[in-house]
Parts: structure tokens; C-alpha cells; sequence
């Protein structure tokens, strides 16, 4: 595992675009995982001015939701997907076709999750999955206690992460969704490479513990360590909980060019 402390919202959203732009030069159709929340933000405001500016280009590439909220009426300004074409997608040139997310409208959700799954093996796996995490150690949607080896499935929320996402429905609690479709921790683990953001000091107690603790259910992103290829992008408060912080900056500033 890669561990970056950045020393500049700017450094950070760099090296995030960075990782992202390698993905899409890795394939002829690359498939890319997009986490929605407010820390990939900067970054896709990078990607959007690349884009913009620099001819950065989507138009060969597919994106993959993480995660739906269940029971929000299409068009709801608080779907994920309406949140990434918003943030990211509908600013640069990716076909709206090749935006793909767990459709909330289904009647059936088994066989939903299941197509979900599917689509993602069609595209080829996920060449770059990139990641927030929740305050209790959530990626995508996958709340404590959840299998380090599940697939698309649904889940409920916990209070606590609806507490936190209340944000995004005026301060609402029970406004907030009980449930959601997420991919599992277990397909996250197959993406080629995880990327996850951190920021902020909210998140530096539970960063501490998915990369330096024990592997556990309790903190699903704890489940990166076992992933050959991760690069952990923080900033320095979300990162003052790290034991090892002298480490990876040392390890960081000496990497091999
Ligand atoms: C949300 C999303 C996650 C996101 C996380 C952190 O609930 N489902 O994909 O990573 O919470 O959000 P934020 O980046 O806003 O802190």
C-alpha cells in the first residue's frame, strides 16, 4: 500500500487526476469506479479542467457507480447518479450510455445486483476504483459488519453514516434513505487499482485504523490491505492519526522516479 500525504489540496487532487488519466491510458475501453461524496470532489474538478484545457479525453472510457440510494424518485438531486453526471461526467465527454450505476427503480433488486456484477465483468473489470471513506469505515456503502468477500447487493445504512450524509438533505435525517444498493467489499478488491481520498480531521481516527489496524468487518476499508495495488492520497489532518506518517513521507519523497 501507497500512503501519500499531500501537502496541498492542489498536490492532492494532482495525484488523484494523475492516477485516473494513467488508468485511462491503460486500455483501449478503460473502465473507471467513481465514488461520489464530497472528497473525490477536487479531484474531478482536475479532470474537468484537463479536459477543459489540456484535451484530456473520456470518450473511450465507462464509469461505474458505487453505490444507489434505494427509494429516491428518478431525477432526485441527491441520486448518485444525478451527483457524478452533476460533478464529473456530464462535464467531460463520456457517453452518458457508458454511465453506468445499480438501477434504484428495480423491482427487483437480486437480479439488479446480479446484472450489476455482470456489466462490470463485461466492461473488463475496473482498471481504477476510487474511493472515500465514511466516518465508521464504510467504502461505497458496505457499513461495519459487512463480508469482506460480498458482491452488489442491498444494505442498510447505518445511523450514523445517515447522520453524517443528512448534509446533502437540508440536515433532514429522515430524509435520508434506510437502504442502498452498493458493490461488495469483494468487488471492490478486483478492481486493478484502489485509490482511496481522505481528508479532513474527521477522518483521521478511522484512516488509522483501516490501514494500520487489523484487518476487520468492523472497518470495511480495512479490507484494502489485502489488495496488492492501493495509494492512499491524504491530507495532513486526515492523516495525523498514522503511526507510520514519517514513513510514508520519506518513503514518498525518495520513490523511485
Ligand atoms: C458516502 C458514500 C461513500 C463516500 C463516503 C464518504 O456515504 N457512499 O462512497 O466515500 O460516504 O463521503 P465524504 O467524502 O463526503 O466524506
Amino acid at each position: 500500500m501507497e500512503v501519500i500525504i499531500t501537502n496541498s489540496g492542489e498536490e492532492l487532487s494532482c495525484i488523484v487526476a494523475d492516477a485516473i488519466c494513467k488508468a485511462l491510458a491503460s486500455r483501449a475501453e478503460p473502465a473507471l469506479g467513481l465514488a461520489t461524496g464530497s472528497s473525490p470532489l477536487p479531484a474531478y474538478r482536475e479532470l474537468i479542467r484537463r479536459h477543459k484545457n489540456e484535451g484530456l479525453s473520456f470518450a473511450h472510457a465507462s464509469a461505474f457507480l458505487l453505490d444507489e440510494y434505494l427509494g429516491l424518485p428518478a431525477g432526485h438531486d441527491q441520486l448518485y447518479r444525478t451527483f457524478l453526471e452533476q460533478n464529473m461526467t456530464g462535464q467531460v465527454d463520456l457517453d452518458p450510455a457508458r454511465l453506468m450505476g445499480p438501477d434504484s427503480s428495480t423491482g427487483d433488486v437480486t437480479a439488479e445486483c446480479a446484472r450489476y456484477e455482470k456489466a462490470i465483468q463485461d466492461a473488463g473489470g475496473l482498471d481504477l476504483l476510487l474511493l472515500g471513506i465514511g466516518t465508521d469505515g464504510h467504502i461505497a456503502f458496505n457499513e461495519p459488519s459487512s463480508s469482506l468477500a460480498s458482491r452488489t447487493r442491498i444494505k442498510t445504512l447505518t445511523r450514523a453514516t445517515r447522520e453524517d450524509n443528512a448534509r446533502f438533505f437540508g440536515g433532514d435525517l429522515g430524509a435520508v434513505p434506510q437502504h442502498v444498493l452498493t458493490v461488495g467489499v469483494g468487488t471492490i478488491l478486483e478492481a486493478r487499482h484502489l485509490v482511496l481520498v481522505a481528508n479532513g480531521p474527521a477522518k483521521a481516527h478511522i484512516l488509522a485504523r483501516a490501514i494500520e489496524g487489523p484487518i476487520t468487518a468492523m472497518v470495511p476499508a480495512s479490507a484494502l490491505q489485502m489488495h496488492p495495488r492501493v495509494t492512499v492520497v491524504s491530507d495532513a489532518a486526515a492523516a495525523s492519526g498514522l503511526q507510520l506518517a514519517d514513513y510514508y513521507k520519506e518513503t514518498y519523497a525518495a520513490k523511485p522516479r
